[in-house]
């Protein structure tokens, strides 16, 4: 029996594509801002409900989640799926094209969205011989933070019944279609933000001894935090620091007397990315203090790092073996700097982040995220809807 179900997951894959198309595409047509999604989340859970699944809404305002319930008794799985879109007009001649103007979904949202309610027809169709029960998670605003994930764990997505394990997949323009990216360990970095205000006493320009000129200060600060990554964290440890803004002066001849920096703290360590606010304050009290100036700190911490679990991570990766054959298993073999909120998740359950393939030269799908001719190859459905229906599976039978 339990031979069949690969090919199984196959077949049902492979007859609801067409339906999942058409869904990806009304998804990509009426995109939704971070914590708008009200009109997606209505349709996610018209569809959740349609297959008979108990369904909740609201939950962290625009979240939802279908609960399907298998014929035996097992644990409980979960997969999570994003539903917002990005401020972009959409640049693309696509006949779906974005008709919610200066809205896109640029980052495969869309995608991830058809992917689950994929899984959720599959499973729900083995509901007979599933032991276990699947949640099937739709959260808001993974786009912008503090992100719809940690609000829908905090209102208690993850218990009654409580989650065991959870999968999600993320597109990726950089791998092609048919292949499944997978990562063990650290995927993704914490990326805190700050904003740095240096105080100083304005002054005529002919006149420095007079004033203290916070644009010489915050140079010094500057090439100062880079010493954070340089001199104070492990050199194994990745970490960067990064002043991306400045703001500050209002004439040439006129000594500054408030500058604002703007930057970012990425870093693969939680005790590092902890470390971070202390030394920054450190470095710049020093720096601003030997110039007679003063400054203000105000520390932003983002999504946590996203650390895949060993075993679960083994999972995916049999999934597509088994599935598809070794060959389409792309082995991801560095982190990226970039931040996730399924991270949180990821804190609280064992779990695992898959990179669905979606590139495809002839048809132009190699923009990269956030890109306004952001393109994918949607035969990347059938791969996310399989592995994914498959990986719960396995879990719930393992
Ligand atoms: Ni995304």
């Amino acid at each position: 029996m339990k031979e069949e179900i690969p090919e199984r997951i196959k077949k049902i894959t492979e007859q609801v594509f067409p339906k999942l198309v058409k869904l990806r595409r009304e998804f990509h047509q009426y995109p939704e801002l971070s914590y708008q999604e009200f009109e997606t989340s209505k349709r996610v859970a018209r569809e959740l409900k349609k297959l008979g699944l108990e369904v909740k809404t609201r939950i962290a305002k625009t979240g939802v989640v279908g609960l399907l319930k298998g014929s035996k008794k097992g644990k409980t799985a979960a997969l999570r799926a994003d539903m917002d879109a990005l401020p972009l007009d959409e640049q693309t001649n696509l006949p779906y094209k974005s008709k919610n103007r200066g809205v896109m979904h640029a980052c495969g949202h869309d995608l991830h969205m058809a992917c689950v309610l994929g899984c959720a027809v599959v499973l729900t169709r083995l509901k007979d011989q599933l032991s276990g029960k699947v949640k099937f998670i739709f959260q808001p605003s993974e786009e912008v933070t503090p992100g719809g994930a940690k609000p829908m764990i905090d209102q208690g997505v993850l218990e009654n019944p409580k989650v065991n394990g959870i999968f999600a997949l993320h597109s990726d323009s950089a791998i092609p279609v048919g292949k499944v990216g997978v990562k063990y360990g650290e995927m993704m970095a914490q990326a805190d933000s700050f904003d740095l205000v240096i105080k100083g006493k304005g002054g005529h320009g002919a006149r420095p001894q007079d004033g203290v000129d916070a644009i010489v200060v915050a140079s010094q600060v500057i090439c100062a935090l880079q010493t954070i990554a340089s001199r104070n964290i492990s050199p194994v440890s990745p970490v960067v620091v990064s002043i991306g803004q400045i703001d500050g002066g209002t004439a040439r001849n006129i000594i500054c007397d408030r500058v604002v920096l703007k930057g970012t703290v990425r870093s693969l360590d939680s005790k590092v990315a902890k470390s971070a606010p202390s030394l920054i304050n450190r470095i710049a009290s020093g720096v601003v203090k030997s110039f007679g100036a003063d400054f203000e700190l105000e520390y932003h911490p983002g999504y946590p790092v996203l650390i895949n679990d060993e075993k679960m991570t083994h999972i995916a990766q049999r999934a597509t073996e088994i599935l598809y054959g070794k060959d389409k298993v792309y082995h991801i073999k560095e982190p990226m700097m970039g931040a996730e909120d399924f991270a949180y998740f990821l804190k609280k359950v064992p779990g695992t982040m898959m990179r669905l393939g979606t590139r495809n030269q002839k048809i132009k799908a190699t923009y990269p995220w956030h890109h306004p001719k952001f393109k994918v190859d949607e035969t990347a459905l059938k791969y996310g809807v399989s592995v994914m229906s498959l990986c719960i599976w396995n879990f719930l039978t393992g």
